[in-house]
């Protein structure tokens, strides 16, 4: 597998604990794809620190420091490109992105998303499940499309919510099953399972 293994960025703005099950999942030689690079749009996400010592190239880039989001997005493209990516991972990236950069990588960008999709689209989606007296809830890996979580889901988990559950509680048994469902769906990806799914 090495020699065709796909090359994967993964885009972060923090913690990063999915690009740590991602890059756990790489190690495996047989494992169909290989993490290449992990870029932020924050300097201090500590996922970088954690990729940097894993041997894989990290940047970082504000989108302050552009006039647009375009020319904010032209260079990471840059970057993914002198990486030579094939496949694109948001793991807790907290920008929105444009539909130019959304549409160049169509059907090779995939997301992880803390609902079961297309049930709380957006933030605070733990606040909104509770609030609703949701008992069961999730986490859904699915394409990137223009639209704000809107792409095809690949892979969804479901958890139960409990009675005394805060949003803290909740998320962090959810985040058990994005660890488990976000490798399977990019080594899915990886291996050409899911065209006929895409976007
Ligand atoms: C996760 O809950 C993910 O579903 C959401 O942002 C969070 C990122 O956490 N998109 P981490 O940085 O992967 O730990």
């Amino acid at each position: 597998m090495s020699g065709n293994r796909k090359r994967v960025a993964i885009l972060i703005s923090g913690r990063g604990s999915n690009m740590s099950a991602l890059i756990e999942a790489a190690r495996d030689p047989g494992y169909p794809a290989e993490i290449v690079g992990v870029l932020s749009n924050r300097a201090a996400a500590p996922g970088l620190a954690v990729a940097a010592a894993e041997g894989i190239a990290t940047a970082s880039l504000a989108q302050s420091q552009f006039p647009s989001r375009d020319m904010f997005e032209d260079v990471m493209t840059q970057i993914l490109e002198s990486w030579d990516v094939d496949l694109v991972c948001l793991a807790g990236f907290m920008r929105i992105l444009g539909e130019d950069f959304v549409n160049r990588w169509a059907g090779r960008m995939i997301n992880i998303h803390p609902s079961l999709l297309p049930l709380y689209r957006g933030l605070h989606t733990h606040e909104r499940a509770l609030a609703d007296g949701a008992t069961v809830s999730g986490c859904t890996v699915h394409f990137v499309t223009p639209g704000l979580d809107e792409g095809a889901p690949i892979l969804q988990a479901q958890v139960p919510v409990l009675p005394d559950d805060t949003p803290d509680t909740l998320a962090a048994r959810i985040l058990v099953e994005e660890h488990r469902i976000y490798p399977e769906a990019l080594r899915m990806l990886a291996l050409g399972e899911l065209t006929a799914t895409r976007q």
